[in-house]
């Protein structure tokens, strides 16, 4: 097994699970038998960064484009959110986990909205690993949602005021975005948070997904130079540091 320094390891990490219509298909499946297998890759990969030391990891789970999909897919999805936050939100509590679904709560059904406020006030207490699951979430929306509160509240628009408005604003920005299943997009993500990110793309199916392919992301990110405008030199005789809100 490979060890890594803590350097090496992102403290907060941003993933666009993708791939799973083409796992399913590839193994003549419905699409949904790939979105249910994307559901225990995710089990898996908040194991490993438990593990590993992260300190947030952020997963986009469905976009505001997503329901542009066929209604049974769509419904499929809801079903799976459903069913895996009655499986897995005690079990995730008792590890440590603190929830925070991240989009638009308009559009999900009420029960669907009561299980991710329980869910959330269930987890509040946990310091382990935050877990941030966008859902119905669009880096747009985001952007213009922080913006009407905003200016509701009377408050003059600023980098500062607009980041405090925004659905992540519990966390720092992400350290590391990780893309599976091939395509070199970001997809209406956290357009806002990923300024200064580090981004990789793997060609990974998102349900293949595994500590191994996590790893490999994490050595890449430990080999590169996080400099947020700076030059090489200033970055070597002073560690890195955040962009500054
Ligand atoms: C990502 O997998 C999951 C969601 C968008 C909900 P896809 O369903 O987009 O998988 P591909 O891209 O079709 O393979
Ligand atoms: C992005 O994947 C959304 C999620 C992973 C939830 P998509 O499969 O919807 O992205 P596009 O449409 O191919 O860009
Ligand atoms: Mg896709």
């Amino acid at each position: 097994m490979q060890t890594f320094t803590e350097f090496s390891v992102p403290a907060h990490v941003a993933i666009v699970m993708d791939g799973n219509g083409r796992w399913a298909k590839r193994r003549f499946m419905p699409r949904l038998t790939g979105h249910a297998q994307g559901v225990k890759a995710l089990r898996r990969c908040v194991k490993a960064c438990l593990e590993r030391g992260v300190a947030v990891l952020t997963v986009f789970a469905f976009s505001s484009e997503n329901w542009q999909r066929p209604e049974d897919e769509v419904s499929g999805l809801m079903g799976l959110l459903t069913s895996a936050l009655g499986r897995e939100v005690a079990q995730l509590g008792r590890e440590g986990v603190q929830l925070h679904f991240v989009g638009e709560r308009r559009g999900l059904s009420e029960r669907i909205c009561a299980g991710l406020d329980a869910a959330e006030r269930e987890t509040a207490h946990n310091s382990r690993l935050v877990l941030n699951i966008c859902f119905n979430y669009g880096g747009r929306w985001d952007i213009a949602q922080a913006a009407a509160r905003v200016a509701a509240r009377g408050e003059p628009i600023t980098e500062a005021s607009l980041n405090a408005a925004m659905g992540l604003a519990h966390v720092a920005d992400p350290d590391l975005l990780i893309r599976t299943g091939g395509e070199m997009r970001i997809s209406n993500f956290l357009l806002w948070q990923l300024a200064y990110s580090e981004l990789f793309f793997s060609p990974v199916l998102w349900p293949d997904f595994d500590e191994a392919a996590l790893d490999e992301a994490f050595a890449a990110y430990g080999a590169r130079e996080r400099r947020f405008g700076k030059t090489s030199a200033q970055i070597q005789s002073a560690p890195p540091a955040q962009l500054p809100v």
